[in-house]
Protein backbone atom coordinates (compact mmCIF):
# COMPACT_ATOMS: atom_id res chain seq x y z
CA UNK A 1 0.00 0.00 0.00
CA UNK A 2 1.45 4.12 -0.63
CA UNK A 3 1.75 5.72 2.21
CA UNK A 4 0.73 9.18 2.29
CA UNK A 5 4.34 10.05 2.90
CA UNK A 6 5.52 8.33 -0.39
CA UNK A 7 2.91 10.20 -2.36
CA UNK A 8 4.74 13.23 -1.15
CA UNK A 9 8.17 12.04 -2.15
CA UNK A 10 6.87 10.12 -4.94
CA UNK A 11 5.54 13.60 -5.92
CA UNK A 12 8.77 15.07 -6.38
CA UNK A 13 10.18 12.07 -8.31
CA UNK A 14 7.53 12.03 -10.71
CA UNK A 15 8.96 15.70 -11.51
CA UNK A 16 12.16 14.32 -11.76
CA UNK A 17 11.35 12.17 -13.98
CA UNK A 18 9.62 13.99 -15.98
CA UNK A 19 12.70 15.82 -16.13
CA UNK A 20 14.89 13.41 -16.68
CA UNK A 21 12.98 12.60 -19.85
CA UNK A 22 13.36 15.86 -21.11
CA UNK A 23 17.04 15.87 -20.14
CA UNK A 24 17.32 12.47 -22.02
CA UNK A 25 19.74 11.69 -24.78
CA UNK A 26 16.02 11.40 -26.71
CA UNK A 27 15.37 14.27 -28.43
CA UNK A 28 12.01 15.79 -27.15
CA UNK A 29 8.92 13.71 -27.85
CA UNK A 30 6.93 17.05 -27.96
CA UNK A 31 8.87 19.04 -30.63
CA UNK A 32 11.68 17.42 -33.90
CA UNK A 33 14.19 18.96 -35.43
CA UNK A 34 12.22 19.70 -38.55
CA UNK A 35 10.10 21.69 -36.23
CA UNK A 36 7.03 19.75 -36.62
CA UNK A 37 5.32 18.08 -33.47
CA UNK A 38 6.77 14.46 -32.89
CA UNK A 39 4.99 11.60 -32.35
CA UNK A 40 4.70 10.26 -28.45
CA UNK A 41 5.43 6.53 -28.42
CA UNK A 42 4.34 4.24 -25.66
CA UNK A 43 5.28 0.67 -24.74
CA UNK A 44 2.96 -0.87 -22.56
CA UNK A 45 3.63 -4.39 -21.59
CA UNK A 46 0.14 -6.32 -20.61
CA UNK A 47 -0.36 -9.36 -17.92
CA UNK A 48 -2.73 -11.13 -20.56
CA UNK A 49 -6.21 -11.67 -21.30
CA UNK A 50 -7.02 -13.96 -17.92
CA UNK A 51 -10.53 -12.42 -17.53
CA UNK A 52 -13.09 -9.80 -19.37
CA UNK A 53 -11.53 -7.02 -17.08
CA UNK A 54 -8.44 -7.54 -19.08
CA UNK A 55 -10.04 -7.44 -22.14
CA UNK A 56 -12.02 -4.09 -21.20
CA UNK A 57 -8.66 -2.81 -19.74
CA UNK A 58 -6.85 -3.62 -23.22
CA UNK A 59 -9.62 -2.05 -25.07
CA UNK A 60 -9.68 0.81 -22.80
CA UNK A 61 -5.64 1.62 -23.99
CA UNK A 62 -5.26 0.80 -27.25
CA UNK A 63 -8.33 3.00 -27.82
CA UNK A 64 -7.25 6.05 -25.39
CA UNK A 65 -3.76 5.89 -27.17
CA UNK A 66 -5.45 6.16 -30.62
CA UNK A 67 -7.83 8.94 -29.60
CA UNK A 68 -4.41 10.72 -28.18
CA UNK A 69 -2.46 10.20 -31.10
CA UNK A 70 -0.47 8.30 -29.47
CA UNK A 71 1.70 5.64 -30.75
CA UNK A 72 1.20 2.42 -28.95
CA UNK A 73 3.44 -0.56 -29.40
CA UNK A 74 1.52 -2.99 -27.31
CA UNK A 75 2.74 -6.51 -25.77
CA UNK A 76 1.14 -9.35 -23.81
CA UNK A 77 2.72 -11.12 -21.69
CA UNK A 78 0.20 -14.15 -21.54
CA UNK A 79 0.34 -13.95 -16.99
CA UNK A 80 4.39 -14.53 -17.31
CA UNK A 81 6.41 -12.00 -15.28
CA UNK A 82 9.79 -13.23 -17.57
CA UNK A 83 7.94 -12.17 -20.52
CA UNK A 84 6.49 -8.01 -19.02
CA UNK A 85 10.61 -8.36 -18.01
CA UNK A 86 11.91 -9.06 -22.31
CA UNK A 87 9.12 -6.52 -23.32
CA UNK A 88 10.29 -3.98 -20.96
CA UNK A 89 13.81 -4.75 -22.06
CA UNK A 90 12.88 -4.79 -25.84
CA UNK A 91 11.21 -1.04 -25.58
CA UNK A 92 14.11 0.68 -23.69
CA UNK A 93 16.58 -0.80 -27.04
CA UNK A 94 13.79 1.12 -28.86
CA UNK A 95 14.40 3.99 -27.01
CA UNK A 96 10.73 4.60 -26.79
CA UNK A 97 9.41 7.27 -24.59
CA UNK A 98 7.32 6.32 -22.15
CA UNK A 99 6.98 2.17 -20.84
CA UNK A 100 4.30 1.31 -18.66
CA UNK A 101 3.02 -1.98 -17.74
CA UNK A 102 0.09 -4.09 -15.24
CA UNK A 103 2.82 -5.89 -13.42
CA UNK A 104 1.60 -10.11 -13.01
CA UNK A 105 3.61 -9.86 -9.64
CA UNK A 106 4.57 -7.64 -6.93
CA UNK A 107 8.01 -8.52 -6.78
CA UNK A 108 11.31 -9.34 -8.69
CA UNK A 109 11.25 -5.68 -10.74
CA UNK A 110 14.39 -3.95 -9.44
CA UNK A 111 16.68 -4.68 -11.96
CA UNK A 112 14.69 -4.01 -14.90
CA UNK A 113 13.31 -0.95 -13.43
CA UNK A 114 16.80 0.40 -13.13
CA UNK A 115 17.40 -0.56 -16.58
CA UNK A 116 14.46 1.78 -17.54
CA UNK A 117 15.66 4.33 -15.22
CA UNK A 118 19.29 4.57 -16.39
CA UNK A 119 17.71 4.72 -20.07
CA UNK A 120 16.05 7.90 -18.62
CA UNK A 121 12.56 6.09 -19.95
CA UNK A 122 9.95 7.06 -17.01
CA UNK A 123 7.71 4.06 -16.24
CA UNK A 124 3.96 4.68 -14.95
CA UNK A 125 2.52 1.49 -13.64
CA UNK A 126 -0.45 0.55 -14.52
CA UNK A 127 -3.58 -1.14 -12.19
CA UNK A 128 -1.13 -3.44 -10.28
CA UNK A 129 1.62 -2.13 -7.68
CA UNK A 130 5.48 -3.52 -7.10
CA UNK A 131 7.01 -3.87 -4.40
CA UNK A 132 10.26 -2.31 -5.84
CA UNK A 133 11.61 1.27 -4.29
CA UNK A 134 9.44 4.51 -5.37
CA UNK A 135 11.96 6.37 -7.35
CA UNK A 136 12.03 3.84 -9.80
CA UNK A 137 8.86 4.16 -11.35
CA UNK A 138 6.83 7.46 -11.85
CA UNK A 139 3.00 7.12 -11.31
CA UNK A 140 0.27 4.19 -10.67
CA UNK A 141 -2.82 4.51 -12.23
CA UNK A 142 -5.52 2.07 -10.91
CA UNK A 143 -7.47 0.58 -8.07
CA UNK A 144 -6.86 0.82 -4.13
CA UNK A 145 -7.49 -3.39 -4.01
CA UNK A 146 -7.44 -3.59 -0.04
CA UNK A 147 -10.27 -1.00 -0.10
CA UNK A 148 -11.92 -3.48 -2.64
CA UNK A 149 -11.30 -5.96 -0.39
CA UNK A 150 -12.78 -4.18 2.19
CA UNK A 151 -15.77 -2.65 0.21
CA UNK A 152 -16.64 -6.87 -0.54
CA UNK A 153 -16.74 -7.75 2.97
CA UNK A 154 -18.97 -4.93 3.25
CA UNK A 155 -20.91 -6.36 0.68
CA UNK A 156 -21.21 -9.51 2.32
CA UNK A 157 -22.41 -7.86 5.28
CA UNK A 158 -26.14 -6.56 3.60
CA UNK A 159 -25.93 -10.03 1.79
CA UNK A 160 -26.53 -11.69 5.20
CA UNK A 161 -28.68 -9.64 6.96
CA UNK A 162 -31.08 -10.97 8.82
CA UNK A 163 -30.00 -14.11 8.45
CA UNK A 164 -28.64 -16.92 11.06
CA UNK A 165 -26.08 -20.03 11.70
CA UNK A 166 -22.43 -20.33 10.52
CA UNK A 167 -20.64 -18.45 8.29
CA UNK A 168 -18.38 -20.81 6.23
CA UNK A 169 -16.80 -18.71 3.84
CA UNK A 170 -14.00 -19.94 0.35
CA UNK A 171 -12.23 -17.73 -1.05
CA UNK A 172 -11.11 -17.97 -5.37
CA UNK A 173 -7.68 -16.21 -4.26
CA UNK A 174 -6.15 -13.89 -7.90
CA UNK A 175 -2.73 -14.80 -9.07
CA UNK A 176 -0.42 -15.77 -6.15
CA UNK A 177 1.74 -13.06 -5.42
CA UNK A 178 -0.15 -10.17 -7.66
CA UNK A 179 -1.26 -6.89 -5.51
CA UNK A 180 -4.82 -7.63 -6.20
CA UNK A 181 -4.65 -11.33 -4.74
CA UNK A 182 -2.60 -9.79 -1.81
CA UNK A 183 -4.40 -6.45 -1.29
CA UNK A 184 -8.18 -7.77 -1.13
CA UNK A 185 -7.17 -10.79 1.03
CA UNK A 186 -5.99 -8.24 3.55
CA UNK A 187 -8.80 -5.73 2.54
CA UNK A 188 -11.79 -8.29 3.53
CA UNK A 189 -9.59 -9.88 6.34
CA UNK A 190 -9.30 -6.30 8.38
CA UNK A 191 -13.11 -6.52 8.25
CA UNK A 192 -13.98 -10.03 9.70
CA UNK A 193 -11.10 -9.28 11.86
CA UNK A 194 -13.15 -5.73 13.45
CA UNK A 195 -16.13 -6.92 13.11
CA UNK A 196 -16.82 -10.44 12.48
CA UNK A 197 -15.22 -12.99 14.07
CA UNK A 198 -18.12 -15.43 13.57
CA UNK A 199 -17.11 -15.87 10.19
CA UNK A 200 -14.76 -18.57 9.29
CA UNK A 201 -12.65 -19.03 5.84
CA UNK A 202 -12.61 -22.83 5.62
CA UNK A 203 -11.18 -22.55 2.30
CA UNK A 204 -9.15 -20.39 0.30
CA UNK A 205 -6.70 -21.36 -2.41
CA UNK A 206 -5.83 -19.24 -6.05
CA UNK A 207 -7.59 -19.63 -9.67
CA UNK A 208 -5.39 -17.83 -10.87
CA UNK A 209 -8.18 -15.12 -11.91
CA UNK A 210 -9.38 -17.08 -14.75
CA UNK A 211 -12.65 -18.58 -15.38
CA UNK A 212 -11.73 -21.98 -15.53
CA UNK A 213 -9.21 -21.79 -12.51
CA UNK A 214 -12.69 -20.75 -10.49
CA UNK A 215 -14.64 -23.63 -12.26
CA UNK A 216 -12.10 -26.81 -10.95
CA UNK A 217 -10.94 -24.81 -7.42
CA UNK A 218 -14.76 -24.62 -6.73
CA UNK A 219 -15.07 -28.13 -7.30
CA UNK A 220 -12.27 -29.60 -5.54
CA UNK A 221 -13.78 -26.99 -2.49
CA UNK A 222 -17.41 -28.43 -2.81
CA UNK A 223 -16.24 -32.08 -2.25
CA UNK A 224 -13.98 -31.69 0.73
CA UNK A 225 -16.15 -28.55 2.29
CA UNK A 226 -19.64 -29.15 1.66
CA UNK A 227 -20.58 -26.78 4.51
CA UNK A 228 -19.28 -23.35 2.02
CA UNK A 229 -22.11 -21.60 2.53
CA UNK A 230 -20.35 -18.53 0.91
CA UNK A 231 -17.95 -17.73 -1.47
CA UNK A 232 -15.49 -14.41 -2.37
CA UNK A 233 -13.99 -14.53 -5.04
CA UNK A 234 -11.26 -12.31 -6.20
CA UNK A 235 -12.91 -11.71 -9.39
CA UNK A 236 -15.80 -12.12 -11.41
CA UNK A 237 -14.31 -14.54 -14.18
CA UNK A 238 -13.47 -16.85 -11.19
CA UNK A 239 -17.24 -16.68 -9.82
CA UNK A 240 -18.55 -17.29 -13.36
CA UNK A 241 -16.75 -20.38 -13.22
CA UNK A 242 -17.79 -21.31 -9.44
CA UNK A 243 -21.14 -20.95 -10.41
CA UNK A 244 -20.99 -24.45 -12.88
CA UNK A 245 -19.31 -26.20 -10.55
CA UNK A 246 -22.03 -25.17 -8.08
CA UNK A 247 -24.57 -26.11 -10.18
CA UNK A 248 -23.01 -28.86 -11.10
CA UNK A 249 -22.88 -30.46 -7.57
CA UNK A 250 -26.98 -29.76 -7.58
CA UNK A 251 -26.50 -26.27 -5.52
CA UNK A 252 -28.43 -22.80 -5.94
CA UNK A 253 -25.58 -20.40 -6.62
CA UNK A 254 -26.90 -17.19 -4.85
CA UNK A 255 -29.00 -18.71 -2.83
CA UNK A 256 -28.02 -22.27 -1.02
CA UNK A 257 -23.98 -20.21 -1.70
CA UNK A 258 -23.98 -16.68 -1.58
CA UNK A 259 -21.66 -15.00 -3.61
CA UNK A 260 -19.60 -11.91 -3.67
CA UNK A 261 -16.94 -10.46 -6.16
CA UNK A 262 -15.11 -7.96 -7.50
CA UNK A 263 -15.06 -6.36 -10.81
CA UNK A 264 -18.01 -5.52 -12.39
CA UNK A 265 -17.45 -6.91 -15.76
CA UNK A 266 -21.22 -7.77 -18.51
CA UNK A 267 -21.38 -11.05 -17.58
CA UNK A 268 -20.76 -10.58 -13.86
CA UNK A 269 -23.52 -8.65 -14.23
CA UNK A 270 -25.65 -10.95 -16.07
CA UNK A 271 -25.19 -13.52 -13.02
CA UNK A 272 -26.30 -10.71 -10.87
CA UNK A 273 -29.54 -9.81 -12.28
CA UNK A 274 -30.09 -13.59 -12.45
CA UNK A 275 -29.15 -13.70 -8.87
CA UNK A 276 -26.40 -15.83 -9.25
CA UNK A 277 -24.09 -13.86 -7.44
CA UNK A 278 -25.72 -11.57 -4.72
CA UNK A 279 -23.26 -8.45 -4.63
CA UNK A 280 -20.05 -7.04 -6.80
CA UNK A 281 -17.44 -4.40 -5.69
CA UNK A 282 -16.65 -2.98 -9.34
CA UNK A 283 -12.85 -2.55 -9.95
CA UNK A 284 -12.90 -0.08 -12.78
CA UNK A 285 -10.57 -1.29 -15.65
CA UNK A 286 -11.29 1.90 -18.25
CA UNK A 287 -7.62 3.45 -17.04
CA UNK A 288 -6.73 4.26 -20.98
CA UNK A 289 -8.04 7.27 -20.42
CA UNK A 290 -6.32 8.83 -17.33
CA UNK A 291 -2.73 6.61 -18.84
CA UNK A 292 -2.30 8.61 -21.72
CA UNK A 293 -3.32 12.20 -19.43
CA UNK A 294 -0.35 11.03 -17.34
CA UNK A 295 2.06 10.20 -20.09
CA UNK A 296 1.86 13.55 -21.75
CA UNK A 297 2.08 15.22 -18.33
CA UNK A 298 5.55 13.37 -17.54
CA UNK A 299 6.72 13.94 -21.11
CA UNK A 300 6.14 17.56 -20.59
CA UNK A 301 7.72 17.84 -17.27
CA UNK A 302 4.58 18.04 -15.23
CA UNK A 303 4.07 16.77 -11.59
CA UNK A 304 2.01 13.57 -11.35
CA UNK A 305 0.30 12.31 -8.38
CA UNK A 306 1.78 9.01 -7.31
CA UNK A 307 -1.24 7.17 -7.55
CA UNK A 308 -4.16 8.06 -9.82
CA UNK A 309 -7.28 6.63 -8.45
CA UNK A 310 -10.41 5.13 -10.42
CA UNK A 311 -14.09 6.31 -9.45
CA UNK A 312 -15.79 2.40 -8.76
CA UNK A 313 -19.04 1.55 -7.04
CA UNK A 314 -20.78 -1.28 -5.13
CA UNK A 315 -23.77 -3.19 -6.51
CA UNK A 316 -26.12 -5.66 -5.01
CA UNK A 317 -28.20 -8.27 -7.11
CA UNK A 318 -31.50 -5.86 -6.61
CA UNK A 319 -29.17 -3.12 -8.97
CA UNK A 320 -27.72 -4.98 -11.45
CA UNK A 321 -30.71 -5.76 -14.26
CA UNK A 322 -31.54 -1.96 -13.78
CA UNK A 323 -27.71 -0.93 -14.09
CA UNK A 324 -26.59 -3.48 -16.83
CA UNK A 325 -27.79 -1.35 -20.13
CA UNK A 326 -25.38 1.03 -18.71
CA UNK A 327 -22.40 -0.69 -18.25
CA UNK A 328 -19.71 0.52 -20.33
CA UNK A 329 -17.86 -3.04 -20.00
O1 LIG B 1 -5.56 -6.38 -11.50
C1 LIG B 1 -6.93 -6.36 -11.68
C2 LIG B 1 -7.45 -7.75 -11.68
O2 LIG B 1 -6.82 -8.50 -12.69
C3 LIG B 1 -8.92 -7.91 -11.97
O3 LIG B 1 -9.72 -7.83 -10.85
C4 LIG B 1 -8.95 -9.29 -12.52
O4 LIG B 1 -10.14 -9.62 -13.15
C5 LIG B 1 -7.78 -9.22 -13.42
O5 LIG B 1 -7.36 -10.37 -13.93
Amino acid sequence: MISRRALLSGAVAAAAAGTLAACGKKESPSSSSSGGTKQITLGFSQVGSESGWRSANTSSVKDAAAAAGINLKFSDAQQKQENQIQAIRDYIAQKVDVISFSPVVSSGWDTVLKEAQAAKIPVILTDRQVDSSQDLWVSLVGSDFEIEGERAAHLLEKVLQGATGAVNIAVLEGTTGSAPATQRAAGFKKVMDASHPDWKIVASQTGDFTRDGGKQVMAAFLTSHPEINVLFAHNDDMALGAIQSIQAAGKKPGTDIKIVSIDGVHDGFVAMAAGQINAIAECNPLLGPQLMDAVKKVLAGQTLEKWIKTQEADFVAADAAAALPNRKY
